[in-house]
């Protein structure tokens, strides 16, 4: 079964042909980081114009790449919640389209669980030191830029979430840590090539007391905050924005280093508690943005993890998703009707 997934939930322009929810056949993904790098994260209107100005030619090269016509598309999925609504209406709506003008089944996916499924694909596998697939019952930590979660999977498509941030998501927090720092958005990627020059015992911040397996980041943000007006010498009422101008590369590297090896080890605690609560646990899979994190691969090496090329936003996530879904009963959406949701939990 061929599926083309589509994803523009957020600022990446989408699209992929997976076989049989393993093989990617085709995965091409137009990024907008270069444009939202300059202004520190992203604009919803700019992200919903740039997704409309390359969604056809991005799907026109998903089935080239595959060597496809529309005829060996079994069928559509698309990312329909949740996400920026702008950017999830020009995803759906171009695939609604399609579907009914290539009279193909439409089949509608959630980010988290697309995030999930990307363990699934054989390139991911192929990735990892393990050649098998995840078990189930599984624990899904799942951790972007929008969501800190555990799940607990009892199967395929069958998700609850046992943990969730009260607050920002670790990514958010990555964001926002690289902003104060005078890193580049995504501030993920910036902080962790930051982090190889620094030193992670340099600077010690508090992990939050939150009860269970929940999760609160917002107060690492400001922990990140307070020790740079310390250091830099500076009281609190000092403008974030100003504090890279009075730090040099080596503290940067330092900041960098001790919060990301802070972040991840949050993460790994809550892991740990949810294991001790989950003891029939056969795997535990990562998936999200911040799974690309190298620092948290090597805390982790026993999990699941995607290629670090299908951890952040991309179609063949989806493709795999959806052919979950239909093995486990998933019936195809109207394709004159399907919604967008752009805060809706995985669990409905
Ligand atoms: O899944 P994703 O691409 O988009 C959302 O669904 O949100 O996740 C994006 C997030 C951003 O916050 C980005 O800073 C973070 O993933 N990220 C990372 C790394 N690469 C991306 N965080 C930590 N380490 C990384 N290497
Ligand atoms: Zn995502």
């Amino acid at each position: 079964m061929k599926i083309l997934g589509i994803e523009t939930s957020c600022d990446e322009t989408a699209a992929a042909v997976v076989e049989d929810g393993a093989k990617i056949l085709s995965n091409v993904v137009v990024s907008q980081i270069d444009i939202f790098a300059e202004y520190g994260g992203v604009i919803p209107e700019v992200a919903a114009r740039s997704h409309l100005e390359v969604m056809l030619p991005v799907i026109d090269k998903a089935l080239e790449d595959a060597s496809c016509t529309w005829d060996d598309i079994d069928a559509i999925a698309v990312t329909h919640a949740p996400g920026l609504l702008g950017s999830l209406l020009i995803g759906t709506l171009t695939a609604r389209t399609l579907a009914v003008l290539h009279n193909k089944p439409l089949y509608a996916v959630h980010h988290l669980k697309s995030h999930v499924y990307a363990n699934w694909l054989s390139d991911s596998l192929e990735s990892g030191m393990i050649n098998f697939l995840p078990e189930f019952p599984l624990l899904a930590l799942v951790i972007s830029g929008g969501h800190t979660q555990i799940l607990y999977m009892k199967g395929h498509d069958q998700f609850e979430i046992v943990g969730t941030t009260k607050d920002d998501a670790v990514g958010e927090c990555f964001d926002k840590a690289a902003k104060i720092l005078g890193l580049p958005y995504p501030g993920g990627p910036a902080i962790a090539k930051a982090a190889k020059n620094g030193d992670a015992n340099k600077y010690k911040f508090p992990h939050p007391k939150v009860e269970g397996l929940d999760f609160s980041f917002s107060g690492l943000k400001t922990a990140v905050l307070r020790a740079v007006q310390k250091e830099v010498g500076v009281p609190i009422s000092y403008p974030s924005h100003k504090l890279k101008e009075l730090l040099n590369e080596q503290q940067v590297a330092d900041f960098a280093a001790s919060f990301q090896k802070t972040a991840m080890e949050i993460l790994c605690e809550k892991l740990d508690l949810a294991l001790e609560e989950y003891p029939d646990a056969k795997s535990v899979v990562v998936a999200g943005g911040v799974s690309a994190n190298e620092v948290l691969r090597g805390m982790l090496p026993e999990a699941f993890f995607p290629a670090p090329s299908l951890s952040g936003d991309n179609g063949a996530m989806v493709g795999a998703a959806c052919y979950y879904e239909i093995q486990a009963g998933a019936k195809p959406v109207d394709p004159y009707k399907l919604n967008i949701y752009p805060r809706i939990s995985i669990e409905n």
